[in-house]
């Protein structure tokens, strides 16, 4: 009896989720305006029209033959569909619209993809001891791989011109108190790093495992994201100019794009705009700064700070005064993540001013860890010991173990609750300008 209503429990919570997740990239499609749908916004990345038929080409990869012995139906759709691109790559992608199959032929692939998967999945989940060993965790993987697209695509969606969307740019008041924005003293301390199995739901991704500590001597760090309005003053001062705070690949990436402020940004005249989802907006001065990490770097070596550690961040984010005791698994201690909490799981198209969620700090007092934006750190995005790639999706994480991309912890307006968990990690290269990223400073 026990058993047959864990399994209905499990079967509807997956298949709610897997609905829920489904309607995010629906209706983030639905934002653009059908003649757009095979414009390309970011020059590095496919076409919009290719991520309509990813979703489902991924899932159906992941999950038909291997979990459910089904049969291709469409096999050069599966292919077509099956792998994104990893932007600032080698050269750019030189493919024309009419490459690509209609619309009506994607959409009608992706309703048969869904009807035959949600079919395979109710049963398989209704005999849970009968299935693949590790179907939880595919179902989980393409999840989690749908709700990165969510935020990804929003990326995307926001460098097309606002008259190809279907919305409206709301600009937010900064009515709530802000946080004086100084730097909080954290005492040394352990982090734990990586997925603690018995916290959460337990799933994680291949980069997330061996949990391990690592001792952090004591830092300090600052209380809030770094706001536009202090991000304009080290673009008054000449930081873009200054060599000195730019390693030579950086300075050569500014220089030969034209880099001059952030990608989020647009100069008329004298007056600074803010390209928002659906419109330009003046510069809200206490919004978290968008931007790379090359850029983040520059404005950090200019006060002479840094970015954090991975560890750093952590600790702040997670750790307490005292330097034993249990992690919290939020910063605010284990309650669910709610709006009160930060700007994360889709409630908004935008950043909120630094410091306003109150309810969400740390024990440290550290403001917006979790959700305003992703949070660069100062890690190159490398395996953790004992890190063993999936064996049914090996290229996830160790495709990017090359240097070149960075760390990034916390989680943006467009990250979806379930990756809120203190090991997710999430990463891009430094040049990368356009993902919803701010960063804080420390000193140590
Ligand atoms: C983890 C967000 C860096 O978008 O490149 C999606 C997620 N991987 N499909 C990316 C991902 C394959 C990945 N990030």
């Amino acid at each position: 009896m026990g058993t047959i209503t864990n399994a209905v429990r499990l079967r509807h919570d997956l298949s709610a989720r897997i609905s829920d997740a489904r309607a995010r990239t629906d209706e983030l499609f639905a934002i653009v305006q059908n003649e757009s749908m095979y414009d390309r916004p970011i020059s590095e990345r496919h076409r919009i029209i290719f991520y309509v038929g990813h979703l489902e080409a991924f899932d159906w990869n992941l999950l038909a033959e291997r979990a459910f012995g089904l049969r291709p139906f469409q096999r050069t759709f599966d292919q077509l569909f099956s792998f994104g691109i990893d932007p600032v790559g080698s050269g750019l992608p030189t493919d024309t619209p009419s490459d690509w199959p209609q619309r009506d032929e994607i959409t009608s692939y992706v309703a048969a993809v869904r009807d035959k998967l949600d079919e395979a999945i109710n049963e398989a989940l209704s005999k849970p001891d009968k299935g693949h060993p590790q179907l939880k965790t595919m179902l989980e993987v393409a999840i989690e791989h749908r709700f990165m697209h969510a935020e990804t695509l929003a990326y995307m969606l926001h460098r097309l011109p606002s008259e190809k969307k279907i919305g409206e740019q709301i600009t937010r008041k900064a009515l709530k108190p802000r946080v004086k924005p100084d730097l909080a003293e954290i005492p040394a301390g352990r982090a734990t790093l990586g997925l603690v199995k018995e916290t959460g739901d337990g799933f994680g991704w291949d980069n997330e495992m061996e949990a391990h500590d690592v001792d952090v001597p004591a830092f300090s760090i600052e209380k809030c994201n770094v706001p536009n309005g202090d991000y304009l003053r080290f673009i008054q001062a000449g930081g873009y100019k200054n060599r000195s705070l730019w390693d030579d690949e950086s300075w050569n990436w500014k220089n030969a794009n034209n880099v001059e402020h952030p990608a989020f940004w647009r100069r008329d005249g004298s007056l600074w705009l803010y390209r928002g989802m659906f419109g330009e907006v003046r510069l809200p001065r206490d919004w978290p700064v968008y931007l790379s990490h090359a850029e983040a770097t520059a404005y950090a070596t200019w006060l002479g700070r840094k970015l954090p550690t991975e560890a750093q961040f952590h600790r702040a984010a997670y750790g307490s005064p005292k330097t034993s005791g249990t992690e919290r698994f939020y910063p605010w201690g284990n309650e669910a993540p709610t709006e009160r909490h930060g700007n994360f799981d889709f409630h908004s198209w935008e950043p909120s001013p630094v410091g306003s969620h109150p309810a969400g700090a740390s024990a440290f007092d550290v403001q917006d860890l979790v959700g305003n934006g992703w949070e660069w750190t100062r890690t190159e995005f490398a395996p953790f010991p004992g890190f063993k790639a999936m064996s049914f999706y090996p290229g996830y994480s160790a495709n990017f173990f090359d240097g070149k991309h960075y760390v990034m912890k916390g989680g943006s307006p467009r990250t979806a609750a379930c990756m809120l968990r203190p090991s997710f990690r999430n990463w891009f290269q430094r040049h990368y300008p356009y993902v919803y990223a701010t960063f804080r400073c420390v000193e140590d």
